[in-house]
């Protein structure tokens, strides 16, 4: 261990390091919660951020999983203290924990900024618990080790294996095309989720925790180690060792996320074939860390990069069989050559030695790249007259005939709308016609829900078909599928070009060329624009008036403009 701190440097050292009034008072309170100055005078305290909540069943592991935490600190001569953080419950918090994102991000910041804390474990990994975690704790630039949830064991229905989302899409069209019954149905509501941990797909929070590894917040290996698995409680406890030492050596978020950090979480997503979600937030956690991250750099990165995870939606296995399969570092072992190796990780060592050696023990889930599921290109941002400043679409994801194809709009002008309208025997809609969803983006839905893989239209699901083109400013599940073209900006509610489009305008998309065109001439554009009322703001007070005011859209990573850049955070005062 290389101490380059002494005692008396440790942030925690001017709530804790004289005799003066104020601090009786937070030796006397410490005093009360059963600790003597021996516990935790002149050692490194950990603040052990916890978005565990009754709530949030992918993190109903993590009150034990925080002790084991607490117990690593300990063990290397570290004072734990856990602090409860908003927990995002991504089936449950409505509009969509997207929403909430941003205040998650604030409170991480706010509590390491406010509290006598010298390094963190941030524990999570449903959804948006991960970016939320990791961009407050970029931001506030104190040492920090992610913790990942892991995910759940594979779901179980009858002779089948259930992914989380990505089977109840399929089941649920099945259902509607009366091929599933409700007793089946409820079969299959009882064995998808059976254990703790996250959505055991290649949905955001693998996804995003694969990510987190990827970034160097992580020990090695620890995204893919299932929650119920015995290691992960092992993985809990020597990160809990390490961030001790971490604070020590002063190793610091912004020492080693750069430019170069970011490409390797990028490529790493897109060689799991990973939610289109980490498109909004790579580009948040980036910013956060000074480093400007433009859509295209997806494009670019995508075009070189196999998609060689065979894991559900795109793939067939889950994230139990990645692990036995030998996990992320069997997968970047396989992709080192596209990765920059000298990228430094929490461990003080760089991912290069992080992945050495590591092995793959079942090709058929972690597949060698001449046999990648997809060769390149498996995430395509889209420009053209509909989206001015990029939308995203998973062509592996998509049916093949969809990928080049123009056809009639059938506009919704909101969600409700949508649903109301969708299954109607009257709707004029053929398997050819474009699905287009309004308002659904950061500020009209508001939150930029998951909605935009839009339901197939009964009537067309009664035909045999199972994949139209669908065009929203919404996000979609990683966990979904579909030829659908999402994050348009700018978003129609603040008067993007997606706002204009009418029921029967031609849209014309080409996902080779990247080309996403309204076929309306300019003048008829500009007079749909001129008659463009703006919608009323969503809301009149509480938090959503502060995220109306300052959220940035789709392709600028939806953060608060006032929380982007490097700009320091400003220390409490110590009275
Ligand atoms: Fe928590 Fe899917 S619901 S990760």
């Amino acid at each position: 261990m290389t101490q380059r701190k002494t005692p008396e440097e440790l942030r925690s050292h001017r709530w804790y390091g004289s005799n003066d009034m104020r601090q009786f008072g937070h030796h006397s309170r410490t005093a009360q919660m059963g600790y003597s100055r021996a516990d935790y005078l002149g050692k490194p305290i950990i603040a052990i951020i916890n978005t565990w909540s009754d709530i949030n069943a992918c993190h109903s592991h993590f009150r034990q999983r925080a002790e084991e935490v607490k117990r690593g600190v300990l063990q290397a001569g570290g004072f734990p203290l856990e602090m409860p953080a908003i927990a995002l419950a991504e089936v449950f918090q409505k509009p969509t924990t997207m929403l909430y994102r941003n205040l998650l991000a604030m409170e991480t910041e706010e509590l390491l900024r406010s509290y006598p804390v010298d390094g963190a474990v941030l524990m999570g990994g449903c959804d948006k618990t991960t970016p939320a975690l990791l961009m407050g704790a970029i931001s506030m630039n104190l040492p920090a080790i992610f913790m990942p949830a892991g995910p759940m064991l594979r779901g179980h229905w009858r002779d089948q294996t259930l992914g989380s989302g990505s089977d109840v899409w399929k089941y649920w069209a099945e259902k509607r095309a009366g091929n599933i019954t409700d007793k089946q149905w409820l079969e299959i509501e009882d064995g998808i989720a059976r254990s703790p941990g996250h959505c055991m797909t290649m949905g955001t929070a693998s996804t995003m925790t694969s990510a987190a590894e990827a970034l160097g917040f992580t020990l090695p290996g620890a995204a893919s180690i299932p929650a119920a698995d015995s290691r992960h409680g092992r993985m809990a406890a020597e990160t809990g060792r390490r961030i001790v030492e971490m604070v020590w050596e002063d190793l610091k978020p912004r020492d080693f996320l750069t430019s170069k950090s970011v490409d390797n979480a990028i490529t790493t997503v897109l060689a799991l074939g990973g939610s289109t979600n980490a498109v909004v937030h790579l580009v948040a956690v980036a910013r956060r860390a000074g480093v400007a991250l433009a859509l295209d750099r997806f494009d670019a990165l995508s075009r070189n990069t196999p998609l060689i995870a065979n894991i559900r939606p795109a793939g067939k296995y889950l994230m139990e069989d990645f692990f036995y399969a030998g996990g992320l570092r069997a997968l970047l072992s396989e992709i080192d050559d596209l990765l920059d190796l000298d990228a430094r990780t929490v461990n003080g060592r760089t991912l290069g030695e992080n992945v050495a050696g590591a092995e793959v023990f079942n090709r058929d889930v972690i597949l060698e790249r001449d046999k990648a599921l997809v060769g390149s290109g498996s995430l395509a941002v889209l420009r053209g007259n509909l989206a001015p400043d990029g939308a995203v679409i998973k062509p592996a994801a998509a049916e093949e005939r969809l990928l080049k194809h123009t056809g009639p709009a059938v506009v919704f002008s909101d969600y409700n709308d949508m649903a109301a309208r969708i299954d109607d025997p009257t709707l004029d809609v053929t398997p050819d016609s474009v699905l287009v969803l309004q308002n659904a983006g950061p500020l009209g839905a508001p939150g930029m829900p998951e909605w935009g893989q839009l339901p197939i239209p009964k009537k067309i699901l009664a035909q045999g078909v199972r994949d139209m083109l669908r065009i929203s400013d919404a996000r979609m599940s990683g966990t979904s599928y579909g030829a659908c073209v999402l994050h348009v900006a700018p978003e129609s509610f603040v008067g993007g070009p997606l706002a204009f489009v009418r029921d029967g305008d031609l849209i014309e998309l080409d996902v080779e060329k990247r080309s996403l065109q309204l076929k309306v001439d300019d003048a008829d554009l500009a007079r749909r624009r001129a008659s463009w009322k703006k919608p009323a703001p969503r809301f009149e007070r509480g938090y959503g008036a502060l995220y109306q005011q300052h959220i940035t859209q789709a392709d600028q990573g939806c953060d608060f403009d006032f929380l982007e850049g490097t700009a320091p955070t400003a220390e409490p005062e110590i009275h």
